[in-house]
């Protein structure tokens, strides 16, 4: 199979528009069939129920191509089971999980030739969502959905690959406490666009946000869960039930206790301890681990010793490992890859 003419090493977290998608309608109590379609449009009432009240969830996983040249998604299972946490949390039926890895596995395989050449430092992303399409006027859920997978090339999400960042604290809410934070609603994301718009025109490059009840504790960015390493290489990333439970995040927990041997806690991580940090990362799938240079709380500055030029070196660690086992260089824990045939 012949790639599309793309240059691939030079991508941004862009989407281009490729071949095929999926498309599966619930209607009637029960989803159909599902098909490709190549039509990258939907036409919709101007009541639909997606544009009065938001209801709207979604996915995002990758795919590689592995250094022996095979296809794979990285735990689609997970994906799934997310999905279906955040449709239940907005009154949406459930994708079936089987369905949900067959309809990634039609999509890649319809797009096969939009899949980036290992080592390019491209993947192809996927973007399974699902919505409530019909005419809503008083408050309730939709009766009629539907559920899509798009796929886009894509290359780091932030300019400048793995270069540290820079972040401020935010002083809005991306979530509140017992709210959404911890599925993937669009609407979360919507409430992050004026404080994310607000921290690049001050120059940053993203947002911390703190927990919404206390304002003391580190919750995560508008599309990330948070690293950090402490001065003796122990790992820590916070708990908390207002954040999204990165597919990414979990499994850098299980690569840095069992391949790495590292120590790892799962805690309340109070910002009042983040500069006594050595090193500190934003993990996700577009994200990947993106190293984190310095966090400026209201003109107070955080500058992490693994500084604004490379990773540190046990977050650079982490990073190898968790792509070596997406790229197929490191064999993976059981029932990690998923292979596209
Ligand atoms: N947190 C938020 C708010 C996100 O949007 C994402 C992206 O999916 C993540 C964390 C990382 O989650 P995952 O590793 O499952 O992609
Ligand atoms: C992902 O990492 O898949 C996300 O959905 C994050 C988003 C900010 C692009």
């Amino acid at each position: 199979m012949d790639k599309k003419n793309i240059d691939w090493g030079n991508l941004g977290f862009a989407y281009i528009k490729t071949d095929k998608r999926y498309v599966s309608i619930w209607k009637d109590g029960a989803w159909d069939a599902g098909t490709l379609t190549e039509d990258a449009t939907i036409t919709m009432s101007e009541c639909a129920c997606v544009l009065q009240y938001a209801q709207t969830v979604f996915e995002g996983l990758k795919a590689y191509t592995t250094e022996d040249g095979r296809i794979v998604t990285f735990r689609p299972d997970l994906n799934a089971e997310r999905l279906a946490q955040s449709a239940a949390r907005l009154e949406m039926p459930v994708f079936p999980q089987e369905r949900f890895i067959e309809a990634v596995t039609e999509v890649v395989r319809a797009n096969a030739a939009f899949v980036p050449p290992y080592g390019s430092g491209a993947t192809l992303y996927l973007r399974p969502f699902m919505f409530g399409i019909n005419e809503v006027i008083g408050v309730k859920p939709a009766t009629e959905y539907q559920f899509r997978i798009f796929c886009t090339p894509v290359g780091p999400y932030f300019k400048g690959g793995a270069k540290p960042i820079t972040l401020r604290v935010s002083d809005l809410d991306r979530a509140a406490p017992h709210g959404t934070g911890n599925i993937k609603a669009g609407l979360n994301y919507a409430m992050s666009l004026h404080t994310l718009m607000e921290a690049h025109r001050a120059g940053y490059d993203e947002n911390m946000f703190l927990d919404p009840a206390t304002h003391t504790k580190v919750e995560e960015t508008g599309g990330a869960n948070f690293l950090f390493v402490t001065k003796d290489g122990k790992v820590v990333t916070p708990k908390s039930n207002s954040i999204l439970p990165s597919i990414t995040r979990r499994s850098l927990v299980y690569v840095a206790k069992e391949y790495l041997g590292l120590e790892v806690e799962e805690r309340e991580v109070f910002f009042e301890e983040v500069k006594d940090f050595a090193e500190c990362g934003l993990c996700g799938t577009a994200a990947v681990i993106s190293p984190v240079g310095k966090i400026v709380d209201h003109g107070k500055e955080i500058c992490f010793p693994s500084g604004m030029e490379k990773m540190g070196p046990t977050i650079q660690k982490l990073y190898d490992t968790l792509t070596g086992i997406q790229m197929g260089r490191i064999e993976a824990p059981a029932g990690w890859i998923h292979e596209i045939k």
